[in-house]
């Protein structure tokens, strides 16, 4: 019997987020009672809810409403309902234990036991949908066959998880040769720098500032040459203005999201006016994603899709309306009705549900309102880059990652977490989401290091580096007017350079378990309750993870700690790195500690039996390559470990002959 089974109900739009054939059942859909208006579930004492990939609070996600509705949401507080993912699977695992996909483009709201505590309640805006409900012996076997229905997760290139430096605000060649040389000079490694809207003239898609990048192609080669890769912002809206290519071609063939009426919708992020291509048509996507040609041709090979919930500060009807409004208050002595009522009015500007109301797309023919596939468009905006990378670089990895996603663009790219803060909160938040994540496909996806809205402090940036060694997306990042933040902006300059160090000593551990991982649909960081199902003490832990086959990782989250409390669920191995040269290591029985681990430090810990291949890193990736494998072990008997090489381009990632078996005997 096939352990996913699949219900529909109503006439469902196409998301393409399932790539396997699973035929429709009928009869009841087991565990959720279908009521008027919602899905219930009756949850038992015991149970504890899984998955739902980007969203605010811990790795259970029981207690809270959350929605899925892409949302350009900066503010990440636990009061937050939504971030810029809606990812509608989850497993409840408990008196009974089974997974939930809901295939639905619209807003979802999935009470997970918030309006009671006894119940889930899943309410969709119309009964059009596709549920999947999946059974397993164990949580991790549902995961499996979700990801496996889903298809592959996305692999980028090899040098995407080399350290990136990204910082809103880099104006110039000069601005990135400055970053660049404060790297280099002070020994701490870098493969990548992000360039942010500031690179492009006057935040036009696809064209770059002529005056502060005169020579961009010559520019591209000299990073190359420093072994540096650029990696340019793409964002949703393309700017209204005559003469500019990608506006006028758009106009001419169509391809821009319309209102009722027909006429292209107008609004405003960046540069002003703008249009939205409709990444719902395909002949759009195929067209959006070819003017990414622009770029590759100048020697780019990687980007970030930005604004694509979409965001939308406001829509030129809408600000007609608030205009006119805000004029017939002008010279009022405002009371505080008044005042909240003008506030509302500025603030209901941006991101507002009757401008997603008044957008339609043309979804090869049928014309259909924006509200009903709204999670949708920044998914599909990545899948037109991913889609043309196929076309454009048939033989190369091209990087590509998203803010807004769904499931089904795990296949195309990876995301990043968006715009977090400088908060130790958000630190243990970017640890709570990766395992979500990987549970939705999204395998490639990192946080902003350091917090990207806010202050930062030294201590703050190291710690978050300590967790950011291990995410595939290992990227610091920070908004214009916050205080600067790279590595050597600080007086622990050693520290940075060692922690980062680390990052590429630990590359063939990482890159192994990355490609395992998306190769076989499988958690690359896994909750310790998925692990270890009948460990009562397991299924409490929340702050440490499973990474790989080999280790588990519990960072330091918390401001002035010498260190934390950490629980061992079986023997292991502690391993404390100060650098690639100076590791320290010592065995540890079950049960729980206080770890002191230092502001320069890493530590993790190697599970029974395991092998963790290791080099001394390097200044970037290919130096890195370069240094011969070691490995470090707990392995009492003889144990083996399969270690995936390529060569970091190339696709035919099945093929045999990049795996290779590291043997160790004790
Ligand atoms: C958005 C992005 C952020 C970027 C900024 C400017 O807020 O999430 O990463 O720096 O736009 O482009």
């Amino acid at each position: 019997m096939n352990k996913i089974r699949k219900y529909r109900i109503g006439n469902p739009i196409q998301t393409d987020a399932v790539v396997e054939k699973i035929a429709i059942q009928k009869g009841k859909i087991p565990y959720l009672k279908k009521e008027e208006k919602s899905f219930v579930y009756q949850l038992n004492a015991e149970d504890r809810i899984y998955g739902l990939g980007e969203n605010v609070r811990g790795i259970n996600k029981r207690g809270w409403i959350y929605e899925s509705n892409c949302a350009d949401q900066p503010n990440h507080t636990e009061t937050q309902h939504s971030l810029y993912g809606a990812h509608n699977f989850f497993v409840v695992e408990g008196k009974e234990r089974f997974g939930v996909f809901i295939d639905y483009p619209g807003k979802l709201v999935l009470d997970m036991g918030y309006t009671r505590m006894d119940e889930i309640r899943i309410t969709p805006e119309d009964w059009n949908l596709d549920v999947y409900i999946i059974e397993g012996k164990e949580i991790l076997d549902i995961i499996k066959e979700f990801r496996t229905m889903i298809g592959r997760s996305y692999i980028p290139p090899k040098w995407a998880f080399g350290y990136t430096q990204s910082r809103w605000g880099y104006q110039s060649e000069e601005d990135i040769r400055n970053v660049v040389k404060g790297y280099r000079e002070n020994g701490i490694p870098l493969d990548n720098v992000c360039m942010d809207i500031d690179y492009m003239e006057r935040f036009k898609d696809f064209t770059i500032n002529q005056e502060t990048f005169p020579k961009f192609p010559e520019f591209v080669k000299e990073m190359e040459k420093e072994h540096i890769h650029l990696v340019p912002i793409i964002d949703a809206g393309v700017k209204i203005e005559e003469g500019y290519e990608t506006y006028e071609e758009g106009v001419e063939k169509g391809y821009f999201c319309k209102e009722k009426d027909g006429s292209n919708f107008v609004g405003a992020v960046w540069p002003g006016r703008v249009h939205f291509p409709d990444f719902l048509n395909s002949n759009a996507r195929k067209w959006f994603g070819h003017q990414y040609k622009i770029l590759l041709d100048q020697g780019i090979e990687g980007f970030w899709n930005d604004m694509n919930e979409p965001a939308i500060f406001y829509s030129d009807k809408n600000l007609d309306a608030v205009m006119k409004k805000i004029k017939k208050m002008d010279n009022r002595d405002m009371d505080m009705w008044e005042v909240f009522g003008f506030r509302d009015l500025v603030n209901g500007l941006a991101n507002n549900p009757e401008d997603y109301a008044s957008i339609y797309h043309n979804m090869d023919g049928k014309k259909v309102c924006h509200d009903k596939v709204h999670n949708l468009y920044g998914y599909n905006m990545t899948r037109a880059a991913g889609e043309a990378f196929e076309e454009l670089e048939p033989e190369k990895r091209v990087l590509i990652y998203s803010r807004a996603s769904y499931i089904g663009m795990h296949r195309y790219g990876g995301t990043w977490m968006g715009d977090n803060q400088s908060w130790w909160s958000h630190l243990l938040m970017n640890l709570q989401m990766l395992p979500s994540m990987n549970m939705c496909g999204f395998l490639y996806t990192g946080a902003d290091l350091g917090g990207f809205g806010a202050d930062t402090t030294e201590d703050l940036v190291l710690r978050w580096m300590a967790l950011g060694v291990f995410t595939p997306l290992m990227r610091n990042h920070a908004a214009i007017g916050t205080r600067e933040q790279e590595a050597y902006q600080f007086i622990h300059k050693e520290a940075f350079k060692n922690i980062i160090g680390i990052r590429y000593g630990l590359m063939p551990y990482l890159y192994s378990e990355y490609m395992k991982a998306a190769l076989r649909n499988e958690m690359l960081f896994t909750p310790l309750a998925f692990a270890y199902p009948k460990d009562e003490q397991a299924a409490k832990v929340e702050d440490q993870l499973l990474l790989g086959e080999s280790i588990m990782i519990a960072p330091v989250y918390t401001q002035n700690a010498e260190g934390r409390y950490v629980y061992l669920p079986e023997k292991m191995k502690l391993v404390r790195m100060k650098s690639m040269t100076d590791i320290k290591t010592e065995v540890l029985e079950k049960g729980h500690y206080y770890v002191d681990i230092a502001l320069d430090e890493v530590v993790f810990f190697i599970r029974p039996e395991k092998i963790v291949p290791y080099t001394v890193g390097g200044q970037y990736m290919e130096e890195a390559e370069k240094q011969e494998l070691k490995t470090l072990d707990f392995v009492t008997k003889t144990a083996e470990y399969e270690l995936y090489e390529d060569d970091g381009y190339e696709k035919d990632y099945e093929n045999p002959k990049h795996y290779r078996t590291i043997k160790v005997e004790a």
